[in-house]
């Protein structure tokens, strides 16, 4: 009942093109045959009809009979036959055609192809320049510099205190930082006994009711400290390691003072990337009666 179904022959695409070439080509080749022969044909018939029948006797052409220009120009259409068969359609024919076609459209799509890779290139760039150039908004006309004491294993504090007493240090920092902004930590700025002199202090907290000091500006982010000192030329961010290490990526100075000694400590600072950052000075202080430890101030600039 359900009797096999005959199965019908499957031919594809480029097979059935190539069986329409070949037949065409039969086609083209039995035109020029039969040209052929009719050229024959008529060949012999044009020397009879001149010498035999005498049909145009008299008329010459450079001193030769007509039906020898006849059969040369005769000739000439049938070699001109031969030529579009063998030559021009071999040579040139549907294949050739869709061969440069399709050589024409892969050439396109390369070019399309490294043109958009460029395009996705160019974008990655804008891009990339769009996010410097906003971190950058904000500390651009203010060189946002970094203040810190750090020891060879990177140790900042313990207990929330500081871990050396080098008077030179403090020295340096009071002179650098006087008359700016200081950015700091909520447990930085608690780890101070009051408000120090002759700066404006910028406390980050997220507790929302902090109560600080008169004339200390409590801020919510580090992006709204840089925001409340963008009138100082040169705000300094003075910790601790939390706030060390968001603001590093937006710094464009770092004032550090290296104490040449490995401390344990609970509080460090991140790793100078020596990529970015580049050494501008460097100033050795040795041991004394007023310092216990080796220390070398050090600036760095970004590249
Ligand atoms: N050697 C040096 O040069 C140097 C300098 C400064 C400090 N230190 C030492 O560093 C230690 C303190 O550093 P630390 O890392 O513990 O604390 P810190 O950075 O001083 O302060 C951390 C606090 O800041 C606030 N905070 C941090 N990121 C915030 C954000 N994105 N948005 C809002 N608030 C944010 C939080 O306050 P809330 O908890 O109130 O929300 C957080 O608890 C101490 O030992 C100190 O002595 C050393």
């Amino acid at each position: 009942m359900f009797g096999k179904k005959k199965p019908t022959p499957q031919i594809d695409k480029d097979q059935l093109e190539l069986i329409e070439n070949a037949q065409k080509r039969i086609k083209q080749k039995k035109r020029l045959y039969i040209h052929f022969v009719v050229f024959l044909i008529g060949a012999v018939f044009l020397i009879i009809a001149n010498t035999v029948l005498g049909i145009g006797k008299d008329v010459t052409l450079f001193g030769k009979e007509w039906f020898l220009f006849a059969i040369l120009i005769w000739l000439f259409f049938f070699l001109y036959h031969v030529f579009n068969v063998f030559i021009t359609h071999k040579f040139m024919g549907k294949a050739w055609e869709k061969a440069q076609l399709e050589k024409l459209v892969a050439k396109q799509q390369t070019r399309i192809d490294k043109l958009k890779a460029g395009f996705v290139k160019e974008e990655t760039l804008i891009a990339q320049s769009e996010v410097y150039n906003e971190s950058q908004t904000k500390t651009k006309k203010n060189k946002l510099t970094i203040i810190v004491a750090a020891a060879e294993n990177d140790a900042i504090g313990l207990g929330n205190k500081l871990i050396w007493h080098l008077s030179d240090d403090l020295k340096r920092f009071k002179n650098l930082t006087s008359g700016h902004h200081i950015i700091m930590g909520r447990k930085t700025f608690e780890s101070f006994p009051k408000p120090l002199p002759n700066r404006i202090h910028v406390v980050i907290t997220r507790q929302q009711n902090y109560k600080a000091p008169e004339g200390v500006i409590v801020v919510s982010s580090l992006e709204d400290a840089i925001d409340a000192s963008k009138n100082d030329s040169q705000p300094f961010i003075i910790g601790g390691g939390e706030i060390y290490r968001q603001a590093l990526p937006f710094a464009n100075k770092i004032e550090l003072t290296r104490v040449h000694h490995n401390f344990e400590a609970d509080t460090y600072f991140p790793k100078i990337d020596t990529s970015v950052w580049k050494e501008t000075s460097n100033t050795f202080h040795k041991k004394d009666e007023e310092h216990d430890y080796e220390f070398s101030f050090i600036s760095y600039e970004r590249k």
